[in-house]
């Protein structure tokens, strides 16, 4: 039911350890699988997805969570105005608009993005222009599998 719409356990894996404490903010939600586990360590979880088809499946897993709060309707409109956070992981919510979720970041939180192909350039890439090169930004590219890559940005 919802292969191909959770992050790969290996991010999953990071993101647990990016959490621990911290408000997490999560834009797509699909099925709540990362949802559900980055709950284990963070203090609260912010989660929204615009399919409500998706939205009906993931609040019955994310049911009983006290820390987990779940969103229906667009990322962007559904977390104006809150936070700031302590990690966004931003897994949906294309065309990425990196200056909302920059607002969204406290001073010396994160910004993770996963689903990268390894080795390419950043000139072209809008999200490894943003991510690597803005000033606001320190963020490194890492690989979660030898087939994915994943970065990693602290707000300055
Ligand atoms: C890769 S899946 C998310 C997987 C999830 N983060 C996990 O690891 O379990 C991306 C999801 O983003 C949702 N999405 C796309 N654009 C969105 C938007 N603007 N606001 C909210 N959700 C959005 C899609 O419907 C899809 O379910």
């Amino acid at each position: 039911m919802t292969g191909g719409a959770a992050a790969i356990p290996e991010v999953q894996a990071l993101l647990r350890v990016l959490a621990i404490g911290r408000d997490v903010a999560e834009l797509g939600a699909a099925y709540g699988e990362t949802a559900a586990l980055v709950a284990q360590t963070a203090r609260s979880v912010v989660t929204v997805e615009r399919d409500p088809e998706r939205v009906a499946v993931a609040r019955e897993r994310l049911r009983g969570l006290a820390n987990v709060e779940l969103l229906e309707g667009d990322a962007y409109e559904q977390l104006s105005g809150r936070g700031p956070f302590g990690l966004v992981f931003a897994d949906g919510a294309r065309p990425y608009d990196w200056e909302a979720i920059l607002a969204l970041t406290e001073p010396g939180g994160l910004v993770v993005k996963d689903d990268l192909t390894p080795g390419r350039p950043a000139a072209g890439d809008d999200v490894r222009e943003f991510l690597l090169g803005d000033p606001r930004l320190v963020a490194a590219e890492i690989l979660a599998t030898p087939e994915m890559a994943v970065i990693v940005a602290v707000r300055r």
